[in-house]
């Protein structure tokens, strides 16, 4: 019965992507024309008119307090950027512009229990990254806190599109101003992967290779400092696993031969060879990496395809989470990984950290955009895994800013 829960999960969480795609694809053109018809500017700068230097203040309790364990707590200021100021939010999450009338969701702001978040500074950011190159390495939950990020940044510096596929799987953003770049690198499992193939028709499955790392990532990895992986909602449907070219196992596949090894193992290995290729890599410099730990879907009364929806207003408190859901064992695996990679990095300077977001956004209930994406192209089909823009994903960049800012105060007292 469990099983059987977990796979009707799987099938709909890898469809619901796969039609994300199509979607997507169509949906940039309908994004370009409208943007480029539409657009009104109101740059809300000075919030940000603050010190362009370091605050530079070594404080032991800011630096070791706990940034993931905490709640959310109201917060009048609302978000730094609006659907008007920021030209880059993608059409599939700009709720506000699909009909979504409820704000609350914009007025919480992330407490952690022993200190203060602070709020984001872009200039603080860029100037810390200044010149340096990013990557968010991942799914389109990756793209999601990238553009957040892109949107967060062009409240200051108006980021200049250098390159871009026709997908928006590998496109590259430029602040001129500061000579930072941000580049998202799509891989839906980091590794390589070929579609099961039956009829002639890709079944959604995979043929995946846990120990070959996707090397449409991995060699870009010399031009980078800092990489965001992310990955999770792919592995979570029928998959073959292999190692040293050989089948070791699969996912959800019900085959008497083949050992199910479970989304766990194989979210782990793949994680385990993305992080190997960072600290084996020969030309690149010290790479400063963050795993964004699994980010929890919220379908209700169904799933994506039985009418499942998300149309909650209100954060959850912590204690209403379920502990139940397999998020908590896939975010445990990942920051296994984070640990291992950690050790194995010291060598040659790498650093590995963890924006553990899994708790705080169980809580989030109310960020996804449920019905407030849809158009002709989306078939009905709610979104309880992506996030509004702008919305709490937004504090997933308040804790890379925040986390890098840590470091940067460790390495100069
Ligand atoms: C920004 O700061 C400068 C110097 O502190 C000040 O002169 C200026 O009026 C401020 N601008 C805004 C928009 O607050
Ligand atoms: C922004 O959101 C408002 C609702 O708050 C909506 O009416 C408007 O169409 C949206 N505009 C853009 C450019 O997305
Ligand atoms: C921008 O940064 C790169 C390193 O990422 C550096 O090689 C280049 O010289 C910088 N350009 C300018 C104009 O500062
Ligand atoms: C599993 O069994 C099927 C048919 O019984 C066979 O075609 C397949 O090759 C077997 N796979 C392995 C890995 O032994």
């Amino acid at each position: 019965m469990k099983k059987d829960r977990s796979r009707c999960l799987a099938n709909t969480v890898y469809l619901f992507f796969y039609s994300t795609c199509i979607a997507i694809a169509t949906i940039s053109c309908f994004h370009f024309i409208f943007y480029h018809t539409n657009i009104k500017y109101t740059n809300n700068i000075h919030d940000f008119n603050q010190t362009h230097t370091l605050n530079i203040q070594p404080n032991k309790e800011i630096k070791t307090c706990d940034l993931f364990e905490g709640k959310w707590i109201r917060d009048a200021r609302g978000p730094l950027y609006t659907n008007y100021s920021c030209k880059t939010i993608p059409s599939t999450k700009n709720c506000l512009l699909h009909g979504r009338e409820d704000t609350d969701f914009l007025h919480w702001r992330w407490k952690p229990d022993k200190c203060e978040l602070p709020r984001f500074n872009p200039n603080t950011f860029l100037s810390i990254l200044g010149g340096k190159k990013m990557a968010f390495i991942g799914d389109s939950l990756a793209r999601n806190q990238m553009e957040s990020l892109l949107c967060l940044l062009s409240t200051v510096d108006t980021p200049k599109s250098i390159e871009k596929d026709i997908e928006d799987k590998f496109t590259t953003w430029e602040f001129p101003k500061h000579n930072f770049t941000l580049t998202i690198f799509w891989s839906q499992f980091l590794v390589t992967a070929t579609d099961h193939i039956v009829n002639g028709t890709p079944t959604g499955s995979f043929h995946m290779h846990l120990d070959r790392v996707d090397t449409k990532w991995s060699e870009k990895l010399p031009s980078i400092d800092y990489a965001v992986f992310s990955d999770g909602h792919w592995f979570i449907r029928p998959h073959y696993l292999y190692e040293g070219g050989n089948l070791i196992g699969c996912i959800y596949c019900e085959k008497p031969n083949v050992t199910d090894l479970g989304v766990d193992q194989a979210m782990g290995r793949a994680f385990r060879a993305a992080f190997k290729a960072v600290n084996d890599c020969k030309n690149c410099k010290k790479i400063v990496s963050f795993l964004r730990t699994f980010s929890p879907p919220h379908f209700e009364n169904g799933e994506w395809n039985t009418g499942g929806s998300c149309s909650r207003t209100r954060p959850i408190r912590r204690d209403e989470v379920s502990r139940a859901r397999p998020d908590w064992e896939y975010r445990k695996v990942q920051k296994e990984e984070v640990e291992v990679a950690s050790k194995a990095g010291e060598v040659r300077g790498n650093e590995f950290e963890v924006l553990d977001v899994t708790e705080m956004m169980s809580m989030r209930v109310d960020g996804h955009p449920g019905v407030h994406w849809l158009n002709q192209w989306t078939n009905g089909y709610k979104d309880c895994v992506h996030w509004c823009m702008p919305g709490p994903i937004d504090t997933w960049n308040q804790l890379l800013l925040e986390t890098i800012k840590r470091r940067t105060q460790t390495q100069l007292s």
